[in-house]
């Protein structure tokens, strides 16, 4: 997509507040407390360079104050969501205060947003850049720019919830890392993710909205011709948990090496109501046999129909009778 003068204009403005941000938590007494913070959860320096995170300071008026001096119209800075509007005496006021300021560049590598961890315990906890010009999260994917060559080579993408979680994850050797700005999973986003591979794996926080949110968008990219898969975490664990407990090493272990099948997720999810409940147990086989049909490969189909077999303990021949034929690509 071409970017018109106004759009490069709201790119400049976010260039120069990122670089303003990080010095301020690099090398000032306002970041202090903020740099602490997250040394403490463990983002060495060296990623907090790269990612360019930073803060903005709780001093009154901090970005609007900066955007002035630096010549930048502040309509315009509204306008890209860098500052927000009192719509009664038509003055501006700083958006983001005291919060740990995180980059979100466009797949094109320019950085169109925001988000942003409260510091103080404010809620809410992570306040995003609003719908701008520019930024539009139905076309976003985080860190998108930087994950697309091992993307390309492992024919595979991450998805996962968090934005602190990626970031931590790019100080393993998994860098095939994706997020989305909330969980709503657009036509856009689907359409993204088909041109950039044929594998999507969700690894989602390991508490119930994460379980939840995987169920559905697991079977959302299924119907869209994805291969899915799951990466389960273990309870109350989200990614960046996973890597400060149990180390890099153990992270990449569990990528390689725990990677289940949507539906073989789902069989062992929906095991527990179907064991004493046999109308659950014909209505949830219903439901994978009916998920079998996006299926295409021969290979995964057989282990698949090998996984549900074994579980639900019916015969393997019956239950591939049972399947409907495989779907068509993209219907
Ligand atoms: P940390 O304490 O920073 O590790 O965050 P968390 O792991 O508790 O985040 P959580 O699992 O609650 O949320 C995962 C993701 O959901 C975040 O990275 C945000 O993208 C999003 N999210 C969480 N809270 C909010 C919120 O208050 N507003 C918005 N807009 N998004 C949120
Ligand atoms: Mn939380
Ligand atoms: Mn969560
Ligand atoms: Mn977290
Ligand atoms: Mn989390």
């Amino acid at each position: 997509s071409n970017v018109d003068d106004n759009e490069m204009q709201f790119i400049k403005m976010h260039e120069y507040l990122t670089d303003l941000y990080h010095h301020v938590l690099m090398h000032t007494k306002e970041g202090e407390t903020a740099l602490e913070y997250l040394e403490d959860r463990g983002f060495t320096p060296e990623i907090i360079r790269r990612e360019k995170i930073g803060i903005a300071p709780s001093m009154k008026d901090f970005t609007k104050n900066a955007l002035t001096e630096k010549g930048f119209s502040l309509e315009m800075a509204y306008q890209a969501g860098l500052i927000s509007r009192n719509e009664e005496a038509f003055t501006y006021y700083d958006r983001f205060s005291s919060r740990i300021m995180i980059p979100i560049l466009n797949h094109q590598g320019y950085n169109v947003g925001y988000t942003a961890r409260s510091l103080d315990g404010r809620e809410p906890k992570y306040l995003n850049t609003p719908e701008t010009a520019i930024f539009q999260k139905r076309r976003l994917l985080y860190n998108l720019n930087d994950a697309r060559k091992a993307i390309r080579s492992h024919d595979e993408v991450i998805l996962m919830e968090g934005h602190l979680d990626i970031v931590k994850v790019k100080m393993t050797a998994v860098q095939n890392v994706v997020g989305l700005m909330g969980t709503a999973l657009s036509d856009e986003h689907i359409r993204m993710l088909h041109r950039l591979a044929s594998n999507v794996t969700l690894m989602f926080d390991g508490d119930g909205a994460g379980q939840n949110a995987q169920l559905s968008l697991g079977e959302t990219l299924l119907e869209a011709g994805l291969d899915v898969f799951i990466i389960s975490l273990p309870k109350g664990m989200d990614p960046d948990e996973y890597i400060e407990q149990n180390g890099r090493e153990a992270f990449e272990d569990l990528v390689r090496s725990e990677k289940r099948h949507y539906i073989h997720f789902k069989a062992e999810y929906l095991l527990e109501e179907s064991m004493n409940n046999d109308m659950a147990f014909s209505t949830n086989l219903k439901t994978l046999t009916g998920h079998m049909k996006f299926v295409k490969d021969e290979v995964i189909r057989e282990r698949l129909i090998q996984h549900i077999s074994q579980l639900y303990k019916i015969d393997a021949k019956s239950l591939g009778q049972n399947i409907p034929a495989p779907a068509k690509k993209g219907s």
